[in-house]
């Protein structure tokens, strides 16, 4: 295969990027994401911030840019996100207790009934875990709403659209000896037990040379999937792009029968959260970099 996404196609999975509705007038760009991926994930535009402006107003115009975009060039969309501390309008942040938690029901249900049936998998939670070594929750005006902030959010979000994949999505989570992996397993095999809804873990995969990426990634997907949910990597980039480890990554997912796919963090190094990693896998010109032709020789 010649692109990225029919390559991953082979095995049923998706090759998937971040896309901002700010650059689809930029057709490099665009050339670009429509050639190669075959799923989109809004990088700002479907967060809380972005779709519920004013507490009860939702506004999807630049999120629908970005999903209409995703549909008429025949991707599927995966929403992110629904609940997070971070990227929170400002009413939001100034909420707390019960009123925070039912804005947070009223979000989710506004955000999914606008999606309803049309979202492959929902970031339902996202980086609810600290980091370090304390395997705790972390703090956050959601999680001051009571501990079980995020099993409301679920089962909230499993009434609104039944037929998305309901995704766990954090970060530092990726190396199986983490705390924080650790921590998210145990919620995620308590989920399973009690019925919680949940069917996906997206592990985001923004490796660096603070939390570098570790060959026991595989393991980590592994004993996620051996839990009964599906897995994915939902935001991937790593400083400097190395090839063997965008292989490497893209092994761990092949090798692992429940995992969906995976999503990388822009198009070009210049669209990067973290441009100066240059941590993607096309240069600034739009041309193919060596980590492009590793990633699509391992698919
Ligand atoms: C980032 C975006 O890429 C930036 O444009 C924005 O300024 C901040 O958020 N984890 C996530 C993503 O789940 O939503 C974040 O995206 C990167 C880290």
């Amino acid at each position: 295969e010649s692109t990225l996404g029919a390559a991953a196609a082979q095995s049923g999975r998706y090759f998937g990027v971040a896309i901002a509705s700010g650059k689809l007038g930029d057709s490099t760009y665009t050339s670009i994401a429509n050639r190669e991926f075959n799923s989109v994930t809004a990088e700002n535009e479907m967060k809380i911030d972005a779709t519920e402006p004013n507490r009860g107003q939702f506004n999807f115009s630049s999120a629908d840019r970005v999903y209409n975009w995703a549909v008429q060039n025949g991707k599927e969309v995966r929403g992110h996100t629904l609940a997070w501390h971070s990227q929170q309008p400002g009413w939001m942040q100034s909420l707390s207790g019960s009123s925070l938690r039912q804005a947070m029901i009223d979000h989710i249900n506004g955000v999914m009934n606008h999606y309803k049936g049309k979202i492959a998998q929902w970031d339902v939670v996202n980086e609810a875990f600290a980091d370090g070594s304390s395997g705790a929750r972390r703090d956050s005006n959601l999680q001051r709403t009571g501990n079980d902030w995020i099993e409301v959010a679920f089962r909230t979000a499993r009434a609104a659209d039944p037929s998305a994949k309901l995704c766990y999505n954090d970060y530092n989570v990726e190396n199986w000896n983490w705390a924080k992996t650790q921590a998210m397993y145990n919620m995620v095999k308590d989920f399973k037990s009690r019925g919680v809804p949940i069917d996906c873990v997206g592990f985001q995969s923004h490796f660096n040379s603070g939390s570098p990426y570790d060959s026991n990634f595989r393991t980590t997907l592994q004993n996620f999937a051996a839990l009964g949910v599906d897995v994915a990597v939902t935001e991937l980039d790593i400083q400097g792009a190395s090839s063997s480890t965008y292989a490497a990554v893209v092994n761990d997912c092949l090798a692992v029968s429940r995992c969906l796919g995976v999503t990388v963090w822009g198009v070009r190094d210049s669209d990067s959260w973290r441009a100066s990693d240059t941590p993607l896998l096309f240069n600034n010109d739009g041309s193919k970099k060596a980590a492009y032709s590793a990633v699509l020789n391992a698919l």
